[in-house]
């Protein structure tokens, strides 16, 4: 019979069950070191937010001041980064921010953020494979293949002025559905294997961003930072510090991905001590190299230049000769740096579905490990159907949105996680703790909270639905298959 639906996981349950006690066909190998850990935190982060998003965060809200948004979104997720290393180090299974609620908060919660986990890691890999899409046609286009319109954009499209949803005439997004296709059978032939592919990636990516950085500062005109913050335009949200602001709300998405290095701690060979560098590791560098590539952007065009989906090679263009061999280099390394972000992405849904799974929360065939692969090749393959479907049917805006809210979600109920484990289990052995407590944990709620209050209602509105559907299923279904609350 169901039981409480607070109960939560005793820490010895979860020791036993990260100790990686063989388990047949359903074990996971640990092959992942410090480094890999890191890259892998790279290939999630750097993509879509920096290579799409920035353009429009710099010429519609912030100026030059997107750098200052860089900053603020990068402390709001530092708080998050943080929380998530404290548990990841104390409870390294597979399953993220799911397993630390089950621990903490109860299996209710948990389910509520494993269920919320989808729209950051399924949808998350949909929206970044649709801006694959459009960097892909564009750099074709440059070599007199065109793909049509039609063929590579999304069918339905969503006006949010009147809340009304329309068809475009276009048929699926055919690019964005082969990525995803792509990817998921990569993930299917094992994790060692991706994560090669995914520090080619990262080196690529990381090299052209380096590139553009070093080469660009040259040309940066510093008359282009005066003034730093452009005066607000009477409308909030417009330039000022209240662009600033919003603008973090849209470059937070830039950021997404640090998280997704604790999906795949049980891969990881020394989850104690490695997990923190990865998660960490990889949030600095990343924040390091946001800021640097707003200082050149914005130093080397008038930001009111950068209303364009490829911002970054709007600024090449603007240094004439100068740059322009860097061009392709620069689509190539978005279509990397995109490429990595939905692997990673796909990478870390299905380890959260092998969890909830294990605990009866999804059925059983959910956290069934391939014999010869040694992948959850069920849940990877579930996983991408889904997000490819969802890849070929919507467009970025939207997704982007449900993503970042839904990302935001976790992140509060991580921080009041570790909020709620300091104080009832004090005793516990903690191989990284959170600095400053209790006011990181608390900054951390309230920083994601802010992000999230900044997003449009409609979005709000899908969180709540979503949420709606994932309730009907516990109740419906996985409360009474629980293997923890029906011992
Ligand atoms: N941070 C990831 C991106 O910008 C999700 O694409």
């Amino acid at each position: 019979m169901a039981n409480n639906i607070f109960t939560t996981k005793s820490m010895d349950r979860l020791m036993k069950e990260s100790s990686g006690e063989h388990d047949g066909e359903h074990t996971l190998h640990r092959t992942l070191g410090k480094t890999n850990l890191i890259m892998l935190g790279i290939g999630a982060i750097i993509g879509a937010g920096i290579f799409v998003l920035t353009g429009a965060a710099a010429s519609q809200h912030a100026g030059p001041a997107v750098v200052i948004s860089f900053v603020v979104a990068g402390i709001a997720c530092a708080f998050a980064g943080l929380c998530y290393s404290e548990f990841a180090s104390m409870i390294p299974i597979a399953g993220s921010a799911y397993t630390y609620a089950y621990a903490t908060l109860g299996e209710f919660i948990a389910w509520i953020i494993g269920w919320d986990l989808i729209l950051e890691y399924l949808f998350g890999a949909s929206t970044v494979a649709v801006g694959w899409s459009g960097y892909v046609v564009s750099f074709l286009k440059d070599f007199g293949i065109v793909i049509p319109t039609y063929l590579s954009s999304a069918p339905i499209s969503y006006d949010a002025a009147s809340h009304t949803y329309a068809a475009t005439g276009a048929f699926l997004n055919l690019p964005a559905m082969g990525i995803v296709g792509i990817m998921t059978w990569l993930l299917v032939i094992g994790i060692r294997e991706s994560a090669n592919f995914n520090n080619i990636i990262v080196f690529v990516k990381v090299t052209v961003i380096l590139l553009f950085i070093l080469l660009g500062w040259k040309y940066i005109n510093a008359d282009n930072w005066t003034p730093f913050i452009p005066e607000n335009t009477g409308t909030f949200g417009e330039f000022g510090w209240s662009g600033v602001v919003r603008a973090a709300g849209i470059i937070f998405f830039a950021y997404i991905g640090f998280d997704a290095v604790s999906t795949a701690a049980q891969e990881a060979k020394n989850p104690q001590k490695d997990m923190p560098w990865g998660i960490l590791g990889s949030l600095v560098i990343c924040t390091i190299i946001y800021i640097l590539v707003g200082l050149v952007m914005t130093g080397i065009v008038p930001y009111i230049q950068l209303n364009d989906p490829a911002p970054i090679a709007v600024a090449i263009n603007a240094t004439g000769e100068g740059l322009a061999w860097l061009r392709p280099f620069i689509k190539i390394g978005a279509i990397a740096g995109l490429s990595s972000v939905i692997l990673v992405m796909l990478m870390g849904q299905p380890r959260i579905f092998y969890s909830m799974s294990k605990d009866g929360l999804l059925p059983a065939s959910f956290s069934k490990v391939h014999p010869k692969y040694k992948t959850p090749h069920i849940t990877t393959i579930i996983t991408g159907g889904v997000a490819m479907i969802v890849a070929g049917l919507f467009p970025i805006g939207l997704l982007g949105e449900l993503v970042s809210i839904g990302t935001l979600l976790a992140f509060v109920i991580v921080c009041g996680g570790v909020l709620v484990l300091r104080y009832k289990q004090p005793g516990l052995k903690r191989p990284f703790k959170t600095p400053l407590f209790p006011l990181t944990p608390i900054l951390g709620i309230l920083s994601s909270l802010s992000l999230m209050y900044f997003l449009p209602i409609d979005t709000w509105i899908r969180l709540i639905v979503w949420m709606g559907l994932g309730i009907a299923i516990y109740f419906g279904y996985s409360r009474h298959h629980s293997k923890v609350s029906n011992p």
